[in-house]
């Protein structure tokens, strides 16, 4: 098949993971005879630097045009002063505004040969198998904000069209894997979590009865997250908790830099990246651990490209990878040599084999 993937490497490490999420996607194409058409575009700090904008015109209309966006990660030290005027983040949420990106999968699964990884106790982490679906083009991320010199707010607005879709969107995952969706929430204090609760509770009685629901709220899960982690299946829940629950979560399988994610709207275009940032302190050191943006391509194969074969070949190349002890810094156990990104990335490729 022919595809064509806007590549927004951005900032920090963004484009040393990009490179090597980039070579792996270049070599399954190569493996099973697909023309896989990757361009780069400005996004982030950089593109603030060079075009003012964090999501220039000509970034947002190629991802308009592309079958699928293969990111990076976004920010710094340089655009983050609190009076910065304009922010990498903004670009972000813009173009996962734009691109109608309302479901974004995290999957965490705990590799075998990295149970040991983990700062929690193995035998609290293994076999952990276990995917988050964050709501990502609501809540307070895109309410209105207001600031005056004795105040600020940032409003928080769920409607129930937007419970419902990404609702639906785990509640479809469930199904196919093992039935069983935790639904987070702060239903005892906030009003939009009483509207989601309420939302999910009748939408999965009448479109899914046959999923296990369960309500957990945000601190609740937070702490069962780490105590009991086997038990959860597809968790779903708003923006905000979302992004610090997965963060929380990349813990059980060892790194922040393990851990993909795919963004997801109503067709099949997405938009795939790890869940980690642009980690300034590293940047520029050839030690930032690719993995989370090579899985993503994997998850890009699958869900934009229906790539379901190869986007499994590039899945076990990673694991090969992990299980020969192809680990990166953040990974390595103390007196084991640790590779550099591109080696980890030289790893994977080695590892591609046609199914047989
Ligand atoms: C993430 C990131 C972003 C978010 C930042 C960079 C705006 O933390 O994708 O998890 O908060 O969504
Ligand atoms: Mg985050």
């Amino acid at each position: 098949m022919k595809a064509a993937i806007a590549v927004l490497a951005g900032d920090g490490i963004g484009p040393e993971v990009t490179a090597e999420s980039r070579r792996c996607l270049e070599a399954v194409g190569r493996l099973f005879g697909h023309e896989f058409e990757l361009t780069a575009w400005p996004f982030g700090g950089a593109a603030i630097d060079a075009h003012a904008n964090p999501l220039p015109d000509a970034t947002l209309s190629a991802c308009r045009a592309a079958d699928a966006v293969l990111m990076g990660a976004i920010g710094g030290p340089k655009w983050s002063a609190p009076d910065a005027p304009l922010r990498p983040e903004t670009g972000l949420l813009r173009l996962r505004k734009e691109l109608g990106v309302y479901a974004n999968l995290r999957p965490v699964k705990v590799h075998p040969a990295l149970v040991d990884a983990s700062t929690l106790k193995p035998e609290v982490v293994q076999d952990v198998d276990l995917i988050f679906v964050r709501e990502l083009t609501g809540g307070i991320y895109f309410g209105d904000k207001h600031r005056d010199a004795h105040s600020a707010r940032d409003v928080c607005v769920y409607e129930v069209g937007e419970i419902e879709r990404v609702v639906r969107v785990a509640a479809r995952l469930a199904q196919a894997r093992r039935g069983r969706l935790t639904s987070i929430d702060k239903a005892n204090v906030l009003e939009t979590s009483r509207l989601w609760r309420e939302v999910t509770q009748r939408l999965m009685a009448r479109e899914f009865p046959g999923v296990h629901l369960e309500h957990m709220l945000v601190d609740a899960a937070a702490m069962h997250l780490i105590h009991r982690p086997r038990d959860f299946d597809v968790l779903v829940t708003e923006n905000m908790f979302g992004d610090i629950l997965t963060d929380e979560a990349s813990m059980l399988a060892g790194s922040l830099g393990l851990l993909p994610s795919a963004s997801l709207g109503e067709g099949r275009r997405g938009v795939y990246e790890p869940i980690h940032g642009s980690a300034p302190d590293i940047a520029g050191r050839h030690v930032a651990n690719p993995y989370g943006a090579i899985l993503s391509a994997a998850l890009l194969l699958r869900h934009s490209l229906g790539l379901e074969t190869e986007a499994a070949t590039l899945e076990r190349a990673v694991s090969d990878a992990f299980a020969a002890g192809a680990l990166t810094t953040d990974l390595a156990p103390q007196g084991q040599r640790a590779l550099s990104t591109t080696e980890a990335g030289d790893a994977v490729l080695s590892r591609l084999r046609p199914p047989t």
